[in-house]
């Protein structure tokens, strides 16, 4: 594999988001291949977070650059990285600053890590293990303190051993989804920025109870419109369009999860939630996809273009039966119980500023379930791309209620 066209590609895609060249220009010396398991080199340079061993991961590379550039790192800094992982992020710090004193909590990882960061010859880093008490208390204070595991709060501990005037990253929420927040310690009050959404295995160790809350000043939502989060239903349903112009915009776990959460909370059929999604956003399979689907389908370059295309399937025989029989006369309702999800999913997409549209239009079921892989007793539904709009396309035209409801009876108006 390629691994230097595969760092420019990701640079370049970063490069629509992260603005700070000195941050792209240290994450294209970085062979990021090295400080993954052999196993998921392949998958390196895309855009997503993968698992080092030890339930840790190392984490998506625009979460880093992101946080990276937060840390407004100037090359003279004292840097405190807590969570070494794998080591990807320590040697980009030491890019950047001065001296980077990076903490982990387990003793494999940061063994691994240090063999990493020797064979590359930084010398501007020191790994130490974890101790009772977060961060790294004898070289404090940092002018910077990046934190890569969640915390349902911002340390006192470590808020302690940040300079006056200078920044630390951290990842704050629950379990399963955080905010990213930038703290500058001040004299004062401290200033407490949102950067977006994200998600971080958890942080572990210090008196996590205690610190500040995350009461966020100067509010900086990612990937544009967030407005739509509190967009009413009956006002998400009217404004709803398909769409077949997506940007490159990727879009990040935090917003797809909210997505996949909505299709999850879809009534189903004696609660029994036939459906499952696959997330696909290897371009090769997306070709396959959209070779089947024609290019006489409007949505083909949707589904080419688009960052995600999410396949919807079914397991069949769930879905209006009961004890293996079944409950109408209408067969298997997997096909009522999926489109019930995928509208809940494309409505929440909607919400959150994304495009979708639902595919059926040559969809070849078996053609599907060989490309993905899907099991026996399984169907593919439908699929629908997901990213950020690149059109406004106009309302189409609705029957009106007159024609489409009646009243008692059918034909009753
Ligand atoms: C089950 C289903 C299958 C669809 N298949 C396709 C398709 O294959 N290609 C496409 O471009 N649009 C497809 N659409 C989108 C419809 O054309 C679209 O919803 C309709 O024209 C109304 O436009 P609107 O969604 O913008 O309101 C499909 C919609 C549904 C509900």
């Amino acid at each position: 594999m390629d691994f230097e066209a595969a760092r420019a590609r990701l640079i370049e895609h970063l490069s629509t988001e992260i603005k700070d060249e000195r941050v792209l220009a240290a994450m294209a010396r970085i062979p990021r291949e090295l400080f993954v398991p052999e196993g998921s080199r392949h998958a390196a340079y895309e855009d997503r977070p993968l698992h080092i061993g030890f339930d840790q991961t190392i984490s998506q590379p625009f979460i880093i650059a992101l946080m990276t550039q937060a840390l407004e790192l100037k090359g003279n800094e004292k840097v405190l990285e807590v969570g070494t992982g794998s080591g990807y992020q320590a040697a980009i710090l030491a890019e950047l600053a001065r001296l980077v004193i990076t903490v982990e909590r387990l003793p494999p990882l940061a063994e691994v890590a240090e063999k990493v960061l020797d064979s590359l010859g930084y010398e501007n880093i020191k790994v130490g293990l974890a101790e009772e008490v977060l961060g790294w208390q004898c070289e404090a204070p940092y002018d910077a303190i990046m934190v890569t595991a969640g915390a349902p709060r911002v340390p006192v501990d470590l808020l302690a051993q940040l300079a006056i005037g200078g920044r630390m990253v951290i990842p704050v929420g629950s379990r399963y989804i955080q905010e990213l927040c930038r703290i500058t310690k001040r004299k004062g009050k401290n200033i407490v920025e949102n950067l977006g959404g994200c998600r971080f295995v958890s942080l572990i160790g210090g008196r996590l109870g205690r610190g500040i809350s995350n009461n966020y000043r100067g509010i900086r939502l990612l990937n544009g419109n967030r407005k739509g989060v509190k967009m009413e239903v009956l006002e998400a349903i009217k404004t709803r369009r398909s769409i077949r112009k997506y940007k490159a915009t990727p879009v990040d776990d935090r917003t797809l999860e909210l997505v996949l959460e909505a299709a999850r909370w879809a009534p189903s059929w004696a609660n029994s939630q036939c459906w499952r999604f696959v997330v696909v956003r290897d371009p090769g399979i997306k070709a396959e996809l959209v070779n089947m689907a024609g290019d006489d389908n409007p949505a083909s370059d949707a589904i080419r273009n688009a960052p995600i295309v999410i396949v919807a399937c079914a397991e069949l025989g769930k879905a209006g039966y009961k004890g293996g029989e079944q409950m109408s006369d209408l067969g298997d309702w997997y096909m009522f119980d999926v489109a019930l999800a995928m509208q809940n999913l494309v409505l929440a997409a909607h919400a959150l500023g994304l495009g979708t549209v639902h595919v059926g239009l040559h969809f070849d079921s078996k053609r599907v379930a060989r490309i993905l892989g899907i099991p026996e007793g399984f169907r593919a539904v439908e699929m629908t791309p997901l990213g950020y709009p690149d059109q406004e396309p106009k309302a189409r035209p609705r029957k009106e209620l007159s024609e489409l409801v009646f009243y008692d009876k059918f034909g009753l108006r």
